[in-house]
């Protein structure tokens, strides 16, 4: 067995050729254990190998594997609308299923074409929407994933996001304390933007893409790609009164944000807006290919019959982990664990910002947390990064980057991790701090 024949655009963190997962843990083939804080970029949040999720996979295998939604019904999927119904925010209740979450982006966008009659979508910078190229198009969160792709599907305009770590207004106005405090705040605690980002929105409709040529605006409750961006609540409330006043829809990507990550089922929870469109994958099926989006049924039966679909979307075994990884999350409460266990490690990375003055921010909202390094002039420092990755890897914590930059930690642990290992995460962290910082 050789890695030769894997195609090389795949960008490898880590050289860890893993041979099986359990719950936070994964395993090398020479019993190596390692604390997945990545969950394979937000995914595992029931951890791995949840054992009524695999009894569930198993089963519905040997049951049915591919029962083709164009041609026939699995009673699988309209378990798990039935399921998603408990989930979803009245008034989304008709549900659109496919494998990936550049699908469902597109899948999203395309809906809001049909159904509004418009061209335009407005996206924000630092976003991140899939690899597709309309998703691509959406993508603003590094050149690297457009750089030779060029020309990318047109109809896109770009507007900034509510990250007050980096408003230029904020930063103006502000002193250092303010701009802490305002940075990262929970939404419930009545965060409140500038101003600033929604402005621009409205003069994008003013200048750019005219309200009667905008079908949606798309937006990640919190930033996630783009650096780990906890927004005020103002600015998706004003995002949502914007879309209100021109008849432009309002689309949530919550492809990373969703199932329980920032201890909500969904992040909208935490701002008081409710969507047009909501847009899940990730960890709606514990790691088995599947997306979705939900809108309200007036809204679906805009979309043309035949015009949208696949082959496999959605599989009927992806189906079955996803209705058993609602029910897991909500029988062993695993948003509230995430919930409980973001305010800990919020809380031991923020002590540790007082000793290391390289963690330029801490921010985060549940087990969605990101450290930002700096350098002694407070520009960015993505050597600095890479090693804190690199050492804590050799003490078998595993963690990603994000940000244009690439001087964000993302912290993304599967959502059963528990206190005492995220003591365990934050002392390996410490250790490496020590070492590099
Ligand atoms: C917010 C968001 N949207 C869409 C995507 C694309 O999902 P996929 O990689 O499954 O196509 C991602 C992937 O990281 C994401 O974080």
């Amino acid at each position: 067995m050789s890695k030769q024949h894997l195609s090389p655009v795949w960008a490898r963190a880590f050289d860890i050729d893993v041979e099986r997962g359990e719950g936070i843990y994964l395993f090398d083939k020479q019993g190596t254990r390692y604390m997945d804080f990545t969950s394979g970029i937000g995914v595992t949040n029931t951890g791995h190998a949840h054992p009524r999720i695999v009894r569930a996979i198993q089963e519905q295998a040997a049951r049915l594997i591919h029962g083709q939604i164009g041609t026939v019904t699995a009673e699988k999927v309209l378990e798990l609308t039935d399921e998603l119904l408990t989930i979803c925010p009245p008034p989304l209740d008709t549900f659109f299923f496919s494998n990936s979450g550049a699908e469902a982006v597109e899948a999203a966008v395309k809906l809001a074409k049909q159904a509004t009659g418009r061209t335009n979508v407005i996206t924000f910078e630092g976003s991140f929407h899939g690899r597709t190229h309309l998703a691509m198009a959406m993508t603003q969160s590094k050149t690297s994933y457009r750089l030779k792709y060029q020309p990318l599907p047109s109809g896109i305009f770009v507007a900034p996001y509510a990250h007050c770590y980096h408003c230029p207004i904020a930063k103006r106005a502000m002193t250092d304390a303010q701009r802490a405090a305002l940075s990262g705040s929970c939404p419930n605690d009545g965060g409140k933007c500038c101003g600033y980002a929604p402005e621009q929105v409205r003069w994008l409709l003013k200048t750019q893409t005219a309200p009667a040529e905008t079908a949606a605006i798309i937006v990640e409750p919190v930033l996630g790609e783009g650096g780990y961006v906890v927004p005020p609540a103002s600015f998706l409330q004003e995002l949502r009164a914007i879309c209100d006043e021109h008849g432009v829809l309002l689309i949530f990507d919550e492809v990373q944000t969703g199932f329980g990550r920032t201890g909500k089922f969904f992040a909208l929870e935490h701002f008081g807006v409710v969507p047009d469109i909501l847009v899940m994958a990730k960890g709606l099926a514990s790691g088995m290919p599947l997306s979705g989006i939900a809108a309200r049924r007036e809204l679906m039966e805009k979309w043309t019959p035949g015009s949208h679909g696949g082959t496999y979307g959605p599989n009927v075994v992806s189906a079955a982990a996803a209705v058993e990884t609602i029910r897991v999350m909500k029988e062993e409460c695993i948003p509230e664990n995430a919930a409980a266990r973001g305010k800990q490690l919020l809380a031991g990375l923020r002590a540790l910002q007082k000793d290391f003055p390289s963690l330029g921010d801490v921010r985060g909202l549940g087990c969605m947390v990101a450290t930002e390094f700096v350098d002694a002039q407070g520009n960015p420092d993505k050597a600095l990064t890479k090693q804190v990755v690199q050492r804590c890897a050799e003490r078998n914590l595993l963690l990603l980057t994000c940000g244009a930059y690439e001087n964000v930690i993302r912290w993304i642990p599967p959502l059963v991790v528990t206190e005492a290992q995220i003591n365990e995460a934050l002392h390996i962290f410490a250790a490496a701090l020590d070492e590099v910082a």
